[in-house]
């Protein structure tokens, strides 16, 4: 198998191309511009006093250190009502102003305008799944240039956190309820997206790429997208599915992750954590996507989600056509 075309689908854009801070990439939301400002208000008020208070506190340590070894304490200062005053409304007028813009934003980002394009988030370990209006599943989020978008999102499993550093945008994802993150004025471009949620072992791979469209692009987009057995083979959607579905947990090239490899397990035999063998065959490898719980690998926790429902069973098959050719390529 050439390994171009997968790696194009697992290669994540940069994290911080040219234009963005040390912490951030560029910004690619419309409401981006209002959250870098606000944050980096409160940042630099807090640089401020930082500073100021530290080179106080050294200058009067060292100003008023004990000179003698017999010098004893005198009284304190008593008040100073015009210090105390000065002290206490500086800071007031400055965490009023900071609740002024952080209720602002935070009343734009929880109110999403009417029109917008609903796209669902399903949140799972460790993986993202996209929902669009035509019923379309993917792994990647594509989204319109000049369009509001909804993503609505919850979880699977545990609570996921859904982040896009170019939008400056988060949202958690929890099981058993829907919470909302809503975008508008977005930049065409390619961005990261990852789970900010500590949520297990695969954690950390759990990245996916955002991908924003010219209008029409969108749309060519979305209707290929939707029926990718069109131009492509039964192992080649597999490849594809496997890719964006599976690779997070199970590698193709005999790496060892989460989950068994899939490097030459087809038609080979299986041991399972009972101590029974099985032979990795068509039936097999349909219930391990399906009902991952019954047949569970020795060595390796029954911590797999069920795939019931969210693959079509053309889908099954293409991924089992492709796992065929993963392992003629291993007994070469
Ligand atoms: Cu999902 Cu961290």
């Amino acid at each position: 198998m050439s390994a171009g075309p997968l790696a194009q689908v697992t290669t994540l854009p940069s994290v911080a191309p040219a234009g963005g801070s040390v912490w951030l990439p560029p910004r690619a939301e419309g409401a981006a511009a209002e959250i870098d400002a606000v944050f980096y208000f409160i940042y630099w008020v807090s640089v401020f006093f930082f500073v100021l208070i530290v080179v106080l506190m050294v200058y009067f340590v060292i100003r008023y250190r004990r000179r003698v070894e017999s010098e004893q304490p005198r009284g304190g200062a008593a008040h100073n009502t015009r210090l105390e005053i000065t002290w206490s409304v500086i800071p007031l007028i400055l965490v009023v102003v900071m609740f002024y813009l952080g209720f602002r934003g935070y009343m734009d980002l929880v109110n999403p305008p009417a029109g917008a394009m609903d796209i669902q988030v399903l949140a799972q370990k460790w993986s993202w799944n996209f929902t669009y209006p035509n019923g379309h599943d993917d792994a990647e989020l594509h989204l319109p240039a000049g369009r509001n978008a909804r993503l609505v999102l919850t979880s699977n499993d545990v609570i996921h956190s859904f982040y896009v550093p170019a939008f400056r945008k988060k949202c958690d994802a929890v099981p058993g309820r829907y919470t909302y993150l809503w975008l508008r004025d977005l930049k065409p471009g390619e961005y990261l997206a990852l789970c900010a949620e500590y949520c297990g072992t695969g954690h950390s791979d759990m990245l996916t790429r955002v991908q924003v469209h010219d209008p029409a692009d969108f749309q060519k987009w979305l209707s290929e997208a939707s029926d990718p057995f069109r131009t492509r083979s039964y192992a080649e959607v597999g490849r594809l599915l496997v890719a964006r579905r599976c690779a997070s947990c199970h590698s193709v090239d005999g790496r060892a992750g989460v989950g068994p490899t899939f490097k030459g397990l087809y038609g080979h035999p299986v041991r399972l954590q009972d101590g029974s063998t099985v032979t990795a065959d068509e039936n097999y490898l349909r219930d391990s996507i399906l009902y991952p719980a019954r047949q569970v690998v020795a060595g390796y926790g029954p911590v797999m989600p069920t795939f019931r429902g969210q693959l079509r069973d053309r889908e099954i098959t293409a991924i089992i056509e492709y796992l065929k050719e993963l392992a003629d390529h291993a007994n070469r």
